[in-house]
């Protein structure tokens, strides 16, 4: 599911759980959530935990950066995903060893459904809304779905790099299907800092699609 890396642990939830046990410097983001969102936030940070612990290392706190990202502790990459679809949970997380700051690695999951009018045009570039509308009909919301998802995954993944921002309009998937590569479509500063093409992983699962982006510093 993650290319190139070893190592790599992921746990999965599809129930959410409460946020009680959650640190002080946690339950700070979330105190004026709504309860989903904070069982959310919560499923999230035990999801991280358990795929943190299971690569060797040991977990405090997971609380949120600037860019809204988890602080991880040292030694590891890691990230989160959770999406609803018919009142039906999915929260993951994957980890991974990463000594020396080099490797970022992220996850996405999105339901397989239409993009509202206008979204479809603003996440995907020209090459990929053509190779969309090449598939056939049936397949045309899935081929979206795993375009956006690829990019909401490497997005994670190379934040925790860069901690830079970068566009839907900044990077194109060089093909639609299980595996691919995100490729740049301009020269954005924080993009030299890493490895592209990046190369991605995908699996559909039970009305979702599932991705997983691994980036690395030059
Ligand atoms: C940050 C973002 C990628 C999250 O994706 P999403 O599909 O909305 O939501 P997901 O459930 O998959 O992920 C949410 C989790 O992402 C993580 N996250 C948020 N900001 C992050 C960041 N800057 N870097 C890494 N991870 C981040 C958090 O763990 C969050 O969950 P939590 O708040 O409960 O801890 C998305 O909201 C966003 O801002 N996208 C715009 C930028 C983008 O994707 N560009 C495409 C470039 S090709």
């Amino acid at each position: 599911m993650f290319p190139d890396v070893e190592g790599v642990a992921v746990f999965f939830c599809t129930r959410l759980i409460d946020d009680a046990w959650l640190s002080e410097a946690e339950t700070e983001f979330i105190q004026n959530a709504v309860p989903g969102r904070r069982a959310e936030f919560a499923t999230g940070r035990a999801c991280a935990r358990a795929a943190i612990e299971a690569v060797g290392v040991e977990v405090g706190s997971l609380p949120v950066g600037t860019g809204r990202q988890p602080v991880w502790p040292s030694g590891i990459t890691a990230a989160i995903t959770h999406t609803r679809r018919a009142g039906r949970e999915f929260i993951a997380a994957v980890a991974a060893p990463d000594s020396d700051g080099q490797l970022g690695i992220g996850i996405d999951a999105e339901v397989i459904q239409p993009l509202k009018d206008g979204v479809r045009d603003m996440l995907l570039v020209d090459s990929e809304q053509i190779a969309v509308d090449e598939l056939d009909q049936k397949s045309r919301d899935e081929g979206a779905i795993r375009i956006f998802s690829a990019k909401e995954a490497f997005y994670k993944a190379q934040f925790a790099l860069t901690q830079g921002w970068v566009g839907f309009g900044d990077m194109f998937v060089d093909g639609i299907g299980d595996s691919g590569s995100l490729v740049e479509t301009g020269a954005l500063d924080v993009l030299a800092e890493v490895r592209l093409p990046a190369p991605y992983n995908q699996t559909v699962w039970d009305g979702l699609v599932i991705s997983g982006v691994t980036v690395r510093r030059f």
